[in-house]
């Protein structure tokens, strides 16, 4: 009998899932759930058959640096892999995988959530009633901007943005215009009635809101800076779930200081779980710990994709959600 492959998840994973990556493979969980050092990362490279790493893993230049890996495969826990180094793990010829589809409707409802919340002023309101600040019902009282029938500029048009889109314009009536890197299908546009444009700098400055769902790494890095938030709306409110360096963290915080835009609302943060202290300031800017795809069904769901791709890589077929 061939024995089972050795595999090593970085982080602690829904109770199910990881009962049926013990029934098929050699696992070595986390049970501590502390994320994973480089050296640490180094060691389970050069000991284990496959490495399972999420978000919080820098799978960096530094840590791919292994010489020869004994894994071959690092089946990513997530959609996006800008934590991966792509040319270290080319180098090594390692595969790569991620756990796309299955989080789509969660990580929509989630840009949904914080959308109303930032145009409704939702977390002010939830920080005034908790500290005891509620002096009563009054007309002038925490206004905010209505959401139905304004115009939703979406950044990237993936399966995210797509939900997003079918959120807003179906739920809400909102126009939907998009900027995506290639061309959008005809079909595919007519679906929520959305217009693509053809770059940044023709979408910012005709939008209500904008959500990004853009990929994360060095081609996207502060995608939003100071000129393009200058093209925004003045009462206009920008919503990131994608990956915190696409935004200018610092050229956000003095347009919000400065009343340059509506407000923001971040899922995701440029060096995460640490949030730059000057955002924090901002009363306009809603704030959620990388929530996106955080319910029970999507997390479940995106464990069990990875399973599907370590079967299909250990029975010598092409995973199906191979990125590298
Ligand atoms: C994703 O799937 O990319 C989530 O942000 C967690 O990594």
């Amino acid at each position: 009998m061939t024995a089972k492959p050795s595999v090593l998840v970085t982080r602690r994973w829904p109770a199910a899932v990881e009962a049926q990556l013990q029934e098929r493979y050699n696992v070595a969980l986390n049970i501590g759930d502390q994320p994973m050092t480089p050296a640490e990362i180094r060691a389970a490279l050069k000991t284990h058959d496959a490495v399972l790493p999420t978000v919080t893993d820098k799978l960096t230049a530094e840590a791919l640096d292994v010489g020869a890996s004994k894994a071959r495969i690092l089946a990513n826990y997530g959609v996006g892999y800008s934590h991966i180094c792509e040319a270290s793990a080319r180098n090594l010829d390692m595969t790569v995988t991620n756990t796309p589809d299955v989080l789509s409707e969660c990580t929509a409802d989630l840009a949904m959530t914080l959308l109303l919340m930032v145009a409704r002023r939702a977390g002010e309101g939830e920080r005034e009633a908790r500290e005891g600040r509620w002096t009563g019902w009054r007309p002038t009282h925490l206004v905010g901007t209505k959401v139905s029938g304004k115009t939703l500029g979406i950044v990237g048009y993936g399966r995210i943005g797509q939900e997003m889109a079918r959120r807003a314009h179906h739920g809400f009536g909102m126009e939907i215009l998009v900027q995506n890197r290639s061309r959008i299908a005809p079909e595919v546009l007519a679906q929520c009635n959305a217009r693509q444009v053809d770059s940044l700098e023709d979408l910012l400055p005709k939008c209500d809101f904008v959500s990004l769902h853009c990929p994360g790494g060095a081609d996207n890095r502060h995608l939003i800076n100071s000129r393009r938030l200058d093209l925004m709306k003045q009462d206009a409110f920008l919503i990131n779930t994608a990956r915190g360096e696409v935004i200018d963290e610092f050229a956000l915080a003095q347009s919000l200081m400065f009343d340059m835009i509506g407000g923001a609302a971040l899922d995701v943060f440029d060096g995460e779980p640490r949030i730059n202290p000057t955002l924090v300031q901002c009363d306009n800017l809603v704030m959620l710990p990388h929530l996106g795809s955080a319910t029970r069904e999507a997390r479940e769901a995106m464990g069990f994709r990875v399973l599907d791709n370590l079967e299909d890589f250990f029975a010598g077929r092409d995973p199906r959600d191979r990125v590298i």
